[in-house]
């Protein structure tokens, strides 16, 4: 036997089920807030991710599957969406500014070689927008509130915590990584990671998974902040709680990737019960991305939510939220032929969801099946039936049997719905 590759799953059945309604319903709310889908390939070239997150985050150093094509280009799986969607609109020149604010949403499969274990898988799906050319508060509250939207869409919102920090950057910058470098210092058994941290990227240490908890009061980011800045912050933390979300201040939130600048936050559930929660929602404010992967400078913010952390809770708290789909009618093909093809086929594009015996055409085995299948109706077709388009309707709960007119597709379909109260 071939086992699936550690970190990855087969979905079928309810989860299924569940993941295809999710995403419905998470597409339908990004549609009407005018965001257009956008899908970028799953391989991009490895220089998009160590230029663009940063060759200092575990993503890039460490979890990247890396691959030469045949002519010994060094392609990735993408581990995550900003960076393949930022080289879409430079490489399309999509920037150009009677085009912004330009405002996209992605439905896909990421790779990184973690650790598997319980939510941290090796390949995951991410729902993630990424929307260019506004800096300014609006932005910011629409990219969060619509992470709160889909929690509420999915009745999440109560649990739901926003953790939100303002990164320093500009000029503020330089004296706040003086004084991290400085605290950093105090510490003399840091890993091998954060010693390197500390000489190329000293923020990148503050979320390092071998040191990151002993960092327990390093400089607040908060008193470095420019004046505009910390107003920014203000009035952003005054508009999300004035729309009643959860929102607490974490001035140690770095986020693991290189990008973000100003705003970032995480959306975590307060109610799980593991002993890490997890994030399921994590983004922010990427100023800079767009103009180092080689466009112009145009401001940029975005969020990412794993699918499955989503539906590993959605399971445990909100089992039932999406319905089951129900098989309406099973048809029992004591004949087969085009004819009953055509009749099924009918039956279906009235809408109806319609089985028939495929496996053994007896009467006793087709009710069995129906009643494994849950069939809320089943139809009789024999060759008498065929001949003279009439046909029995058996309601599965109530026993009652109907004659029916095989030719009316419409009365048989409301007959259906009607018998059942759908
Ligand atoms: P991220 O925080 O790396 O951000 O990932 C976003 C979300 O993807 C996480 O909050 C988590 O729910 C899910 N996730 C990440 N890694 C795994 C994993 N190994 N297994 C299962 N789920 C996982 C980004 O990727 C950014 N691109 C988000 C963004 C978009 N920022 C701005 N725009």
């Amino acid at each position: 036997m071939i086992n699936k590759p550690r970190g990855t799953s087969d979905v079928y059945g309810r989860r299924m089920e569940v993941l295809d309604g999710v995403i419905g319903r998470v597409k339908t709310i990004l549609h009407q807030a005018n965001y257009q889908e956008i899908m970028t390939p799953i391989f991009e070239s490895k220089e998009l991710f160590v230029r663009g997150v940063g060759e200092t985050s575990d993503v890039v150093s460490k979890e990247m599957y890396e691959f030469n094509d045949k002519k010994n280009r060094v392609f990735v799986l993408r581990p995550e969406g900003t960076a393949g969607v930022v080289r879409a609109v430079v490489e399309d020149k999509m920037y150009v500014l009677n085009n912004l604010p330009l405002k996209f949403f992605y439905v896909g499969s990421m790779f990184r070689y973690e650790r598997p274990q319980a939510g941290r898988y090796r390949q995951f799906n991410q729902l993630g927008i990424e929307t260019f050319g506004a800096d300014n508060l609006n932005q910011d509250v629409e990219v969060i509130s619509l992470a709160m939207e889909i929690l509420t869409s999915l009745t999440l919102e109560q649990n739901a915590v926003i953790y939100l920090n303002y990164l320093v950057s500009g000029e503020e910058k330089k004296p706040y990584l003086a004084a991290l470098v400085q605290y950093l210092s105090t510490f003399d058994d840091l890993c091998d990671d954060c010693q390197v941290r500390i000489q190329k990227n000293p923020m990148r240490t503050l979320d390092c998974k071998i040191d990151g908890y002993k960092f327990t009061n390093p400089p607040s980011m908060g008193d470095y902040l420019s004046v505009q800045d910390q107003m920014r912050m203000k009035e952003l933390v005054e508009c999300l709680t004035a729309l009643n979300y959860q929102v607490k201040l974490d001035p140690s939130l770095v986020r693991g990737l290189d990008y973000y600048t100003g705003m970032v936050f995480e959306i975590k559930y307060a109610a799980d019960k593991s002993q890490e929660s997890l994030t399921l929602i994590g983004g922010g404010r990427y100023n800079n991305l767009v103009q180092q992967l080689g466009g112009p400078s145009v401001p940029a913010a975005g969020f990412g939510l794993g699918i499955e952390r989503l539906l590993n809770l959605l399971g445990e708290e909100k089992p039932d939220l999406f319905t089951r789909r129900e098989l309406d009618l099973y048809v029992i093909a004591l004949e087969f032929n085009a004819q009953v093809m055509q009749l099924i086929s009918t039956l279906r594009a009235s809408g109806l969801v319609v089985d028939f015996s495929l496996l053994n055409n007896t009467l006793k085995t087709g009710f069995n099946q129906a009643k494994k299948l849950q069939a809320k109706e089943v139809l009789i077709l024999g060759s008498q039936e065929l001949t003279s388009m009439q046909a029995k309707l058996k309601n599965q709960a109530t026993g009652k049997e109907q004659v029916i007119d095989l030719n009316q597709i419409e009365i048989i379909k409301t007959m259906i719905r009607e018998q059942n109260n759908d």
